[in-house]
């Protein structure tokens, strides 16, 4: 395929892929084929470094044995991840991604009449499913700073006589967070009949001291499900691995809900790479940082403006349609993330590689020019 045919390619794959739900088209499963090889994937927030040398060793080392199911392995993984934030294995749940965690939340708590109760915009995958269930869906708008607006998720929650409030922090696709007094103010006030799912997919790209995770309150035991992912700082996205905590009643109730454990493969994977804590996260977060400091510094100084960034990609006011600027950037071999309305304006770019990002770089200069 041909540079100039791709965005065609992306597009007519988009139609299908919206037959599916939201996240096939936010994570872009459209990405195989025979795309140009040096085009460069900015589209789905993951984190260029891949798997450690250490999970692709112990993955190595178990591929001669994959003719066994290896469940007798499952409480082994399972507490491994519960021992890496400090918790009992009963008040975690391993899922095919956090994708599966927020899936059960949403078949668990959500109902006819118990709305899923979203902000928008955000990861679109709980709204998806509750919407596929037939179950409502209260989209919130985000405050004029870009954030969750904690007071109306709670009213709206109350309004329906209990729900699930779902809240992504950092919040993808704007990279801005909740702050923690602002999440202790929502778990304080939940509702009767509301349970709070807090996605922390992007926690670990920050250390800001306003980011707090939720999974304290899940140890107190408050309404609350915290859902994790080894896909992106981990750099474990192909292997399918998130967990969600929450206190053992609630993770009971998700877990009735699941009909499968993750591979053996994928879990000595996490399990090296939890070998490697804390210095893993510690080193990454930092290279990510950089980078992203690097993207915020060049597009300042260029007059762009961007909002805060806390995750591992950066959200870009352009001012104009940003429709009309994607397919510009595609054609040009640099696929960014797709359209979230209602910012019409706003491009978001996952980070690369440094050499990656000058690639970015060069081709949205040129594409803004024009
Ligand atoms: C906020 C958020 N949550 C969850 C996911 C799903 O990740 P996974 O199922 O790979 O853990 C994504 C993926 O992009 C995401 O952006």
């Amino acid at each position: 395929m041909t540079r100039r045919e791709l965005p065609l390619r992306l597009a007519a794959t988009a139609a299908l892929a919206a037959r599916w739900t939201e996240p096939a088209l936010a994570q872009r499963a459209l990405v195989a084929g025979d795309v140009p090889a040096d085009t460069v994937w900015l589209n789905a927030n993951e984190n260029p470094e891949g798997p450690c040398p250490a999970a692709l060793e112990a993955m190595a080392a178990v591929l001669g044995r994959v003719g066994r199911y290896h469940y007798q392995h499952q409480r082994e993984f399972l507490s491994a991840v519960a021992r890496s934030e400090g918790l009992e294995p009963e008040q975690v749940l391993i899922g095919a991604g956090s994708s599966e965690i927020l899936q059960t939340a949403v078949y668990a708590f959500t109902a006819p009449d118990r709305p899923l109760i979203s902000p928008e915009p955000t990861f679109e995958l709980p709204a998806g499913i509750a919407r596929a269930l037939g179950h409502p869906v209260i989209a919130v708008p985000l405050t004029e700073r870009y954030t969750a607006d904690v007071e109306r998720l709670v009213a709206e929650a109350g309004r329906a006589g209990g729900g699930l409030i779902y809240l992504c922090n950092p919040n993808n696709p704007t990279s801005t967070i909740t702050v923690k007094s602002e999440l202790a103010w929502l778990v304080e006030n939940l509702p009767p009949r509301t349970v709070l799912l807090v996605d922390e997919a992007y926690i670990h790209f920050s250390d800001d001291p306003e980011l707090e995770s939720a999974i304290g309150y899940a140890c107190q035991g408050r309404e609350v499900i915290v859902a994790r992912t080894f896909s992106k700082i981990y750099g474990l996205a192909g292997l399918r691995v998130g967990f969600g905590c929450a206190r053992p009643d609630l993770i009971a109730r998700l877990g009735a809900l699941r009909s499968n454990v993750v591979s053996w493969v994928s879990a000595r994977a996490v399990m090296a790479s939890l070998g490697q804590l804390p210095d893993l996260l510690v080193e990454r977060r930092r290279r990510v940082a950089a980078v992203r400091s690097g993207l915020c510094r060049w597009l300042a100084e260029r007059g762009f403006s961007y909002l805060e960034p806390h995750a591992n990609f950066v959200m870009i006011d352009l001012g104009r349609n940003v429709r009309e600027v994607i397919p510009e950037l595609v054609r040009r071999g640099v696929v960014p993330g797709r359209p979230f309305p209602p910012l019409r304006t706003f491009l978001r770019v996952s980070l690369g590689t440094p050499a990656e990002m000058e690639t970015f770089r060069r081709v949205f200069s040129e594409v803004m020019a024009a």
